[in-house]
């Protein structure tokens, strides 16, 4: 496998709304279209755009969404993962199950519309790592 672009760097946050306003305050930064839930994920989410990537806010959607937990670590929110393309996202996750590395439940739907997989941040030298394949007609 090559590693992919930097599509996004996710950042958790307890409030979208908050977070944009500190994105237009501090940044000068406009959110890319509105807040849009994410069942599959439990999370809501609004990208914000930088020329070469975006961040990615995701908000709990529901009590049992998987970033309660961190959000109890840090409650002002914070960088929660990183996400890389891969041009065939089956391929991507054989190479990592090849590695023994653990992923994240199964590949589904990403915020993009193109399948995603997490793997371990154990595996992954401490860091959250979100693949998702590249979305077809870009770059
Ligand atoms: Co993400």
């Amino acid at each position: 496998m090559k590693l992919g672009r930097l599509n996004h760097v996710g950042v958790a946050t307890p409030s979208i709304e908050r977070s944009l306003e500190l994105y237009r305050n501090m940044f000068g930064a406009e959110p890319h279209g509105d807040p849009f839930d994410l069942p599959a994920q439990g999370v809501r989410v609004c990208f914000v755009d930088t020329p070469n990537s975006q961040i990615e806010l995701i908000e709990p959607l529901g009590e049992d969404s998987p970033i309660v937990k961190f959000l109890e670590k840090n409650p002002a929110g914070g960088q929660h993962h990183v996400c890389f393309e891969a041009a065939d996202i089956e391929q991507a996750r054989e190479w990592f199950e090849g590695k023994g590395a653990r992923i994240l439940g199964p590949t589904r739907i990403g915020a993009h519309g193109t399948p995603v997989f997490f793997v371990h941040p154990k595996d992954m030298g401490g860091v959250l790592t979100e693949f998702m394949e590249t979305p077809k007609g870009e770059h």
